[in-house]
């Protein structure tokens, strides 16, 4: 049994979250909590280090030969995970899911093309959008009973002929919903009646509690393969985002050449040795670890959702499918977001992520990641309910 409980010393090891909270959020106190990035604080399963451990015994760490394995061990995964039916040679490894659609913008869109995005929604995809000079078309989700539905009307509204692009992400974040098979087969069809590319950023797929189900893009809406490409990777589940690699997966092959001619052109088709040892080896080995970190990570989410209710008076929690991205709307603490922000950067020492970063939609909110032993959970709990003891 792993011990989620146990607190593992991050400071000082090139953590970003944790060596990052000065630069980044300005706060000065040592005891700062890092609630921002999407990053556990938990050891990688064993099978992982195993892996590594063989490397580093061997110590010669010579260039990757790619057999095949790795892609192979993808698509078990999917397939084991989610029945997901992907093919090996479908596969295109990535430095990570964020470098791989600023490639997938290079091989299907020109500069000044629009790429729809539905906020609030992770922040790199505006980053890696405007760095690619693309520009971004927004489709806002509408919250209902605590949970986002896309609004198709508003997004055909907005489509123009420079519109290429949908960067889908499901299970999405900061929301936390599992899309169901209905408004995956609508957005589907709306791709494909507007000559769209769609991405499904699937990232967070393994990261899905009891009462929900991840469904695959492709499983929902088979008819969309064509102009489909999927993003998946071991580096959320499994903890191993600093190994940064992903994989980009199509069954279009000319889709796929025009990725992989982008990979080709930025030096980018040999690959992180230690990254592919370290993912090929949790998707093999580490399904039990998974299992219980879910486990864990589902007692936290309550934990957090009952307590920051109580903690601060006002403020509530989405329903979460999937990902431990808690993403909270103090709208009804009657406090501006200004004033919010301060109290939890200030008062608690708490780094959480702006929920401004996200886009529309997301600036009463801030986004906190529960993903961390209970011990430092109850910390940061405690310390929000002194921040914000005056309004009970
Ligand atoms: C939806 C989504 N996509 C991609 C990433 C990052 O992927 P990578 O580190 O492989 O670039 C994240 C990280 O939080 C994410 O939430």
């Amino acid at each position: 049994m792993t011990n989620f409980d146990q607190i593992i010393e991050r400071r000082g090891t090139h953590s970003s979250k944790w060596d990052n909270i000065k630069k980044l959020s300005g706060i000065t106190a040592d005891d700062a909590i890092p609630m921002w990035v999407a990053d556990m604080d938990f050891a990688a399963p064993p099978g992982v280090t195993g892996a590594l451990q063989e490397s580093l015994d061997r110590g010669v760490h010579g260039y990757y030969a790619d057999n095949g394995s790795w892609a192979e061990a993808a698509c078990n995964w999917m397939e084991k995970r989610h029945q997901a039916k992907f093919k090996p040679e479908w596969v295109s490894p990535t430095p990570g899911i964020v470098s791989g659609l600023g490639l997938i913008l290079q091989a299907v869109s020109e500069p000044d093309d629009e790429v729809v995005l539905f906020p609030p929604a992770y922040h790199a995809f505006r980053k890696i959008i405007l760095a690619n000079k693309r520009k971004i078309s927004d489709a806002e989700l509408v919250e209902s009973n605590r949970r986002y539905v896309m609004d198709f009307d508003s997004l055909a509204k907005l489509l123009t002929p420079k519109t290429k692009v949908v960067f889908f992400c499901n299970p999405h974040n900061p929301g936390g919903n599992a899309w169901s098979p209905d408004e995956i087969r609508e957005l589907a069809d709306f791709c494909i009646s507007h000559n769209l590319i769609l991405v499904s950023d699937e990232i967070h797929c393994d990261l899905i509690y009891p009462h929900a189900k991840h469904i695959p893009t492709l499983s929902a809406a088979p008819e969309v393969a064509d102009r489909l490409i999927t993003c998946v990777a071991a580096t959320k589940t499994f903890n191993l985002a600093g190994a940064h690699v992903g994989a980009c997966i199509t069954s279009n092959a000319d889709l796929k050449r025009r990725l992989d001619e982008r990979i080709g052109a930025s030096g980018l088709g040999s690959y992180n040795a230690f990254g592919m040892l370290a993912t090929e080896a949790a998707w093999q080995t580490g399904e039990g670890w998974l299992e219980e970190l879910l486990s864990y990570l589902d007692s936290n989410r309550h934990f957090f959702d009952q307590s920051i209710e109580t903690a601060v008076p006002g403020a509530k929690s989405m329903l979460l499918d999937a990902t431990y991205l808690a993403w909270v709307d103090f709208a009804g603490t009657g406090l501006s977001p200004e004033v919010v922000a301060n109290r939890v950067k200030d008062h608690a020492r708490i780094f959480a992520s702006p929920g401004q970063q996200f886009g529309p939609g997301g600036s009463n909110r801030l986004r906190f990641n529960f993903a961390t032993p209970r011990p430092i959970l109850v910390d940061a709990m405690q310390r929000l309910s002194d921040a914000f003891s005056d309004l009970r």
